[in-house]
Order: structure tokens, then sequence, then C-alpha cells
């Protein structure tokens, strides 16, 4: 007698890095038998994969543990993974009987081993780094049959002083690039014809005799590979070489996610972001010099301690000089053991300052999109079908630009090209018409 195949669902949290970590998590099931479940009701195994960059990540996740109890049946192994997992180690195993299992990143190779312990009811918590751990063998299962998530590197060796990551995360380690390479080879095979590479500071990848500039031209030539994008790279790290590459690699998008944290020298000197607004301001001339319509997005956080209404204000200045396309926004919040809840208590900025910064900085952000997203009407775009939209009959498809523009559904689906005009816009996205794409038209002459 066969015995049903086990099933596993996986909730994920954070990050683009958890969204590829999860895929992992799941290919290595996979590989050990284990079918997906795609929601928690009379799962075998229920994991949570977690994140910890602020407070209300984590508190959100011990607010699900509680929730996803109803759904165990006897003999359900719930596991709690990723950085959470990392920062609380044993405590979560004291705080949340229920669960059986605790794995940082960088233990997810030995999940099928340890799913067989907590069946015997063992309850186990695996927090050691692994230096030259990237699950490079390990072929993940994707949830987005679109673009791909390609990490390239793990950890990461900055240590900005609000900052969680070096420690749930571990030293920075880059992945060798024909390992990369193969990987992108075999989504582009599969039909997938984006790829994002992922790291904490993606540029400074550094692999035996490679950098990041080598990578983007590896990997922009693999057939079949028509749009490349990264997150995050940090603004120290684009060397002239990165900037040469993202300018001649052609699948190469116009668009460039880079992390201000704050718009004044002085903030961002106590949060050891290791640049000054001169020098972020000057990134940003060099890659625009570099890549002619190139978008920007940011994240940035308001209310880190010692922050003055003068340092605030050079955040919003920073914010228009730029002209950002969007922005991540977020109030600090202390981390246990990061070198911010060690600044002076009186440098502390309250709650209500802090909020009060948030709503203005959002504001300012989104009439500075919309503004220039009303300028851009008429416009003719190549945009790749991602998904369904909510609204109605429409997809959602997006730019080189990174722009959101819905389409209408009949006669496109997931993984299209096609041109469009841009006819209208929230502020934020856009609605587009079909237009004949160059390649339909007569040639000309
Ligand atoms: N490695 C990326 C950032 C990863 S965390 C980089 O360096 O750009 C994503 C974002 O969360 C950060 O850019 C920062 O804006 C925010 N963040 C991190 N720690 C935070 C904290 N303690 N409080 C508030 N926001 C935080
Ligand atoms: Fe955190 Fe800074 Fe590393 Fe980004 S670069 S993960 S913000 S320590
Ligand atoms: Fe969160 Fe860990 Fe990513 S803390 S943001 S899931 S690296």
């Amino acid at each position: 007698m066969t015995a049903a195949p086990r099933t596993v669902y996986i909730e994920t949290y954070g990050c683009q890095m958890n969204v590829s970590d999860s895929e992992l998590m799941l290919g290595k099931l996979a590989a050990e038998g284990y079918v997906q479940a795609e929601g928690p009701e009379g799962a075998d195994v229920i994991l949570v994969n977690t994140c910890a960059i602020r407070e209300h990540a984590e508190t959100r996740v011990i607010g699900r543990l509680g929730e996803l109890k109803r759904h165990m049946k006897p003999g359900t192994i719930m596991g709690v993974t990723g950085c959470m997992a990392q920062r609380l180690g044993p405590r979560l195993l004291d705080q949340a009987r229920h669960v059986s299992l605790v794995i940082g990143p960088d233990g997810y190779r030995s999940l099928p081993a340890l799913l067989e312990g907590a069946r015997e009811g063992h309850r186990t918590a695996v927090t050691d780094f692994d230096l030259e751990e990237h699950y490079a063998d390990v072929l993940p299962i994707r949830g987005d049959r679109v673009k791909a998530w390609i990490p390239v590197q793990r950890g990461c060796d900055y240590r900005c002083t609000y900052c969680i990551v070096p420690s749930t995360r571990g030293p920075e380690r880059s992945r060798a690039l024909p390992d990369v390479v193969r990987e992108v080879q075999a989504v582009a095979e599969q039909g997938i014809t984006e790829v994002i590479l992922l790291g904490q500071t993606v540029n400074s990848y550094r692999a035996g005799e490679h950098d990041f500039a080598d990578l983007l031209r590896a990997v922009g030539a693999v057939d079949g590979i028509k749009r490349l994008r990264f997150t995050s790279p940090h603004p120290n790290d684009f060397s002239d070489r990165v900037i040469a590459a993202m300018a001649e690699v052609d699948a190469m998008c116009e668009h460039v996610h880079l992390p201000m944290q704050s718009g004044s020298s002085r903030t961002l000197k106590r949060m050891l972001r290791r640049y000054t607004r001169e020098d972020y301001l000057a990134c940003v001339d060099r890659l625009r010099a570099a890549i002619p319509g190139l978008a920007l997005t940011t994240d940035v956080i308001v209310g880190f301690p010692g922050e003055t209404d003068d340092e605030f204000a050079e955040t919003l200045t920073a914010v228009d000089a730029v002209g950002f396309d969007d922005a991540f926004t977020f109030k600090f919040s202390p981390r246990e053991g990061t070198p911010a809840t060690r600044l002076p208590a009186e440098l502390t900025v309250p709650e209500d300052v802090a909020s009060a910064r948030l709503e203005a900085l959002i504001e300012r952000v989104r009439a500075g999109a919309r503004e220039r997203n009303l300028r851009r009407l008429g416009e003719k775009h190549e945009v790749l079908v991602e998904r369904g939209a909510r609204r109605g009959e429409a997809l959602m498809a997006r730019t080189r630009d990174f722009k959101t523009v819905l389409v209408p559904a009949e006669g496109y689906q997931p993984g299209d090209y096609l041109t469009v005009e841009l006819t209208g816009t929230t502020g934020s996205t856009f609605t587009g018409a079909p237009v004949a794409s160059r390649a339909a038209l007569p040639m000309a002459g």
C-alpha cells in the first residue's frame, strides 16, 4: 500500500529573499516526495517563513501562529523559519508550544530530517550560519511563471545601526557566477523571460574574480532573457564598471530601487550608512547620466533617533531633488541588539512626531510621482503581462521602468509582451491601450 504523499503549506512574510527561500524549501521538500498544499487546512506540515525587520512584522507573525493552530490536525508539524526564527531561536519554542521547529535561513537543507525528528516528538531550534550555503543544488519550486527570483548573494556585511538583517542572515557571501548563469538558463528554458537578481547589497557581489558587472553581462547574455532587474543595491557599491554594464546590457531594465534611508548627512552618519546626502545624489546623477529614462524608487526611514525637524526637512528636499517614482516609507522600529538601541534615550523621536513625518513624507513622494506620471500620458511602452488584476477584466502588466499598467484582458495572458499607449493614471498606476507593435507594422521604406 502506498500512503498519500505528505503535504506542506508555506506562508511567506518579508522581502523577496524570503519568497526565494520559500521556493527553495518547497523544492527541497518536493524532492523528498512532499506536495504543496494551497492552504493550511489539513496540511501535514505548516511552515511560516518570517521577517524580523520591524516589530510590527513580528507581532503579525505571532498573531498568525495562533490562528494557524486551528488548522492543525493530529500529527501536523508546525515550523517557523526565516529571520524571526533566527533572531528568537529557542525562545520561540517556549513562546509557542504548538511550534516544534524553528529554523534560521541557513538551516533549510536539513528540513526533511528535522521534520522526521519532529514527528518523533522532538522540538528543535537550528540557528547556525553556514558560510558556504547557497542551496545551489536545490531545484526551487517557483510560484511565478513570468519572472524568476534568483538569489546571488546571502547575508550582509554592512552594519546599518537600525538593522537586524546582519544578525538574522549572517555574513555576506556570493554565489559562484556559473551557478547563477546555470539557474538563469534553466528558467529561460522554461519560458521565463524576466529575472531579478537578489541580495541585501546585491551590487557588492564578488565571487572569485567576478564582480557584479561581470554577473550582469553574463546573465544578460543568456538566450531568452528579455528583462533583467536586481534588488537591493547599496549606493556605495555602484562602481563605474557596474554602471557601464547596466548601460550596455540590453536586457537591463531602466529602473533601480536605491534605498536612501534619509536625506540628511547627519542622520545617515548615525545610521552608519557610509554615504552622505551629496554622495547619494551624486550616485543618482551617475546612474541617470548612463541610463536615459531611469526610474528610481527608494526606502526611507523617519524618526531615527536624534532626527531633528531640520534633518527630516532635508529628507523631503532630497525626495524632491531626486524625484522618486515611488518609495517604501517606514517609521523607525528599534530592534533588540542593534547599535541604534544604545543611542541615548533622549534622542528617541516621539511617536506622534514620527507619525506626522511619515505622513508628510508619503504625501511628498505621492505628489511628485503623480505630477511626473501625468506628464507621461500618451507615451508608448512595451509591457510584460504579469497576472490578472483585481479590477475586473484587466491584466496587470509592467513597463521596463517598473510602472504598473492595467491592460484589457482579452487576447493576452501572463508572460505576453505588448506595446501600449498610456491612456490614464491614478497618479501611481496607469491604464494602457494596446497599439500595433512595431514588428507587426509593414516594413517602412
Ligand atoms: N538591504 C537593503 C534593505 C533591507 S531591509 C538595503 O540596505 O537597502 C528593507 C528596508 O527596511 C530598509 O531599506 C529600511 O528602509 C527598512 N528598515 C530596516 N530596518 C528598519 C528598522 N529597524 N526600522 C524601520 N525600518 C527599517
Ligand atoms: Fe540592513 Fe544595511 Fe545590510 Fe541593508 S545594508 S541589510 S539596511 S545592514
Ligand atoms: Fe525581513 Fe529577513 Fe528580509 S528581516 S526584510 S525577511 S532579510
